[in-house]
């Protein structure tokens, strides 16, 4: 691993799990790397600093304003580092315009940067004052705004049950239906609070609303879906593929992935006999997610909730030899 943290400069835009990453990725010289969120290229920088002289790296993100402060981070690595504005779910299309048939390696850190939550203008914080936009690509026409003023109140409650979980979800979906038309972010965050109440673990209620509603805008779990099915056709034999995410919605997903691609069978247990066809693809490299040590919560909160998952792609001659030790039956 040829980059330090201090390379990545501490404080709280420090990427999250930063030497946990690089160990996971174990980039090398020549190798060629997908970084599908690449928020302000802490990542990145490290990535190309490990795989020196000429690995490369195609570096995705849906947010042009992210994307201009990775492009200048990256400017030293010009001609290795290739920088695009698309999602990760299109990071197939992405990889085959650049010429490249398989990476070595493809990195998801999910959610919102420091720089989107702390910018007010951007929406996605309900201690700044803001419009209700929440948008990661601001040119969708989706926005927080039009869910919260125009959005039946049934909806409303269903998206934050199945998206924030949030416990009060009828009761915040009234609220919020008797107050339109609602205008800022601020403003929301009031009428969840004044509905929902205090919660007891202390976090403030109004942060299962706006991961809800983030969620539902950017349409996140079905990117996040897309981006791993993606992965499988990408990586090369030995390949890694490595995602932090940040609450359990995102979690269970890539956890359920994991565990279907390590799987030579995935018929029901009920069936004797298997009839899937299905081969492990992929090998879990965390049996248990990988958390931030507390110095690194202390210096930057926003990893607390992160939990990081990675594994390496099988070759097809070792996933046929695990099947024939597992037996087709799974
Ligand atoms: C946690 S930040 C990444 C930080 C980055 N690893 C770093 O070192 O600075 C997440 C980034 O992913 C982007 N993002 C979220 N969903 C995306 C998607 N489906 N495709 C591409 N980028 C996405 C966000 O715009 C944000 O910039």
């Amino acid at each position: 691993m040829g980059a330090s943290q201090h390379d990545a400069g501490p404080g709280p835009h420090a990427p999250v799990l930063y030497q946990q990453v690089l160990s996971a990725l174990e980039p090398r010289a020549g190798g060629r790397y997908i970084d599908g969120t690449l928020g302000g290229g802490g990542h990145a920088q490290g990535i190309l600093e490990a795989a020196g002289p000429d690995g490369e790296l195609l570096g995705l993100d849906r947010d042009r304003e992210a994307l201009n402060v990775a492009a200048r981070r990256l400017e030293r690595f010009a001609g290795r580092a290739h920088v695009r504005q698309a999602s990760f779910a299109a990071m197939g299309e992405e990889a085959a315009a650049l010429g490249w048939d398989g990476v070595d390696g493809i990195l998801l850190d999910l959610g919102l940067s420091s720089m989107q939550l702390d910018d007010p203008a951007r929406g996605f914080s309900f201690r700044r004052e803001g419009p209700l936009d929440m948008r990661f690509d601001p040119s969708q026409p989706l926005t927080a705004d039009e869910i919260v003023n125009h959005w039946g109140e049934a909806e409303l409650a269903g998206l934050l049950r199945d998206f924030g979980e949030q416990p009060r979800a009828g009761a915040v979906a009234r609220a919020i239906a008797r107050t339109r038309p609602v205008r800022t972010t601020t403003e929301l965050a009031g009428i969840v609070a004044r509905a929902a109440g205090r919660s007891r673990s202390g976090v403030h209620p109004a942060t299962q609303t706006f991961q809800a509603l983030r969620i539902v805008v950017n349409q996140e779990l079905e990117a996040l879906s897309q981006g791993l099915e993606a992965s499988l056709g990408l990586l090369r034999e030995r390949g890694r593929l490595v995602v932090i995410s940040f609450h359990s919605l995102e979690d269970r997903l890539v956890k359920q992935f994991l565990r279907r691609e390590s799987r030579d069978c995935i018929c029901p247990p009920e069936q004797p006999v298997c009839t899937c066809g299905h081969r492990a693809t992929l090998q879990s490299l965390t049996r248990r997610p990988v958390r931030p040590e507390a110095a690194e919560v202390e210096r930057n909160p926003r990893a607390r909730s992160a939990r990081m998952r990675a594994a390496e792609r099988l070759s097809a001659a070792r996933s046929l030899h695990k099947r024939n030790e597992v037996g087709s039956g799974g």
